[in-house]
């Protein structure tokens, strides 16, 4: 130790410090209760989030002593949250060759499909239909585990080694759901080079549509669907979260966007994600507070609406119920309210287009009528009744 006497104990306590930290991060009372792709509403008043919500929080990496964590441990709303999750930037080896891919899909076509998740996929029966509706030509899978974490029933059928290697420890609240969709997003961009359409999913999600429906609409379209929206409740304060001038200059206010995490992404702008780094530099912050604190709902949306905005459809094709929310949480469907009504209304229901001047004077979006292609958030015992109208519901267009 280079510290003289009578420091040196001060010293050894400054060394101690961060590896307090680590172990309260990594202790194994709290996970996650959403699959760490939490959705955030944009449109919503968050009240009280902190104090009625427990505490969520996935911790972990590969670090050490064979902690099994599982996906129903959740900590009491009392328990005091650890200190931010900060994100690292040693994703560079893959994000930077990931940025150099072509940007011309190989043919035929494919559609990525990104399980961001902290928990087994409770609709995997229902995807494995889905997948098999179709040849295997027509898309890739990946996912973005924790690996850390026991994932009872294990990913199998065609999640089978689908985890992305390098997946790491995501919480809510914390720049880590950016980098795990940015991680997602550069494996599949050099794992294949016919990726064409990049969609991320949570395992609360599900199809509302057959494999083929949703390709078709896909392969379509050379722009991204992605909400994009201006001037919503508690921008500034999202804007802020940092620091009252911390975005600045790389993200005025002016520029600064929000929108569901839920987003479809050509390869070209995966690419332009893979590529940033002027934009996360400020984004990989720590907020100072936790109430405004959804760094996936603002990194997305903003780079893009600030490189391409006519590139992308300002819409996110996964529905969501906000009306019944609940500590923050969207409604989430219960098994007894599953059925053919309900998929129905889901697909019935039009998107709500970002308005955000760019927009206003693009007539074609007025016209747009997008079919939600995805919906969120349904309960794990909804497999069942899920499960019996598939083939007749939700996979007949
Ligand atoms: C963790 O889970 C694995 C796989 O289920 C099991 O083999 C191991 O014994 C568990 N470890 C602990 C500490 O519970
Ligand atoms: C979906 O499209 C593929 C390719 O055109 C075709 O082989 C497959 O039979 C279709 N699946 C269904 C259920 O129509
Ligand atoms: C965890 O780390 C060890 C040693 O670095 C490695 O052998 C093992 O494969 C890792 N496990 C996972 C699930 O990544
Ligand atoms: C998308 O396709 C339309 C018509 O097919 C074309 O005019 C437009 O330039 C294309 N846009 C991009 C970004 O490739």
């Amino acid at each position: 130790m280079l510290c003289p006497n009578p420091f040196s104990l001060f010293c050894a306590l400054l060394l101690c410090l961060p590896l307090a930290i680590i172990f309260t991060i990594i202790t194994p009372t709290t996970t996650t209760t959403n699959g760490g792709a939490a959705y955030v509403p944009s449109s919503t008043t968050r009240k009280n989030k902190a104090a009625v919500n427990p505490v969520v929080l996935t911790t972990l990496g590969n670090q050490t002593n064979g902690i099994n964590i599982t996906s129903t441990t959740t900590l009491p709303a009392s328990t005091p949250l650890p200190p931010p999750l900060t994100a690292e930037d040693d994703d560079e080896p893959l994000l930077r060759p990931a940025a150099r891919v072509n940007p011309d899909p190989k043919s035929p076509r494919k559609l990525a499909f990104m399980f961001l998740t902290t928990t087994p996929l409770p609709f995997a029966p229902l995807w494995e239909l889905y997948f098999n509706q179709t040849p295997k030509n027509r898309y890739n899978i990946y996912v973005h585990a924790d690996p850390r974490l026991k994932y009872d029933p294990p990913f199998l059928g065609v999640f089978k080694n689908r985890v992305i290697p390098g997946s790491k420890p995501t919480r809510r609240y914390s720049p880590t759901l950016i980098s795990a969709a940015r991680r997602l997003l550069s494996h599949a961009l050099l794992h294949d080079s016919s990726n064409y359409m990049f969609t991320l999913l949570s395992p609360s999600c599900i199809p509302l549509h057959s494999f083929n429906y949703t390709y078709d609409t896909f392969i379509r379209s050379n722009k991204s669907f992605i909400e994009i929206l201006k001037n919503e409740k508690g921008a500034r304060d999202r804007w802020a979260a940092r620091g009252q001038h911390a975005m600045l200059p790389e993200v005025p206010f002016e520029d600064f966007r929000i929108g569901s995490q839920f987003f479809v992404l050509t390869r070209k702008h995966a690419r332009m994600v893979a590529s940033d780094t002027r934009l996360w530099s400020k984004f990989k912050l720590p907020c100072l507070k936790k109430s405004s604190c959804y760094p996936e709902e603002h990194y997305f949306p903003t780079l893009l609406s600030m490189e391409d905005p006519r590139g992308c459809v300002p819409a996110t094709l996964t529905h969501v119920d906000w009306r019944g929310s609940h500590d923050g949480h969207p409604r989430t469907y219960s098994a007894s309210e599953v059925g053919p009504e309900l998929i129905l209304a889901l697909r019935r229901d039009k998107p709500r287009y970002g308005n955000d001047g760019i927009h206003d004077s693009d007539s074609s979006l007025i016209k747009r009528s997008d079919p939600f292609l995805f919906a969120r958030k349904f309960s794990p015992d909804s497999i069942e009744p899920l499960m019996r109208i598939a083939s007749e519901v939700m996979f007949k267009d």
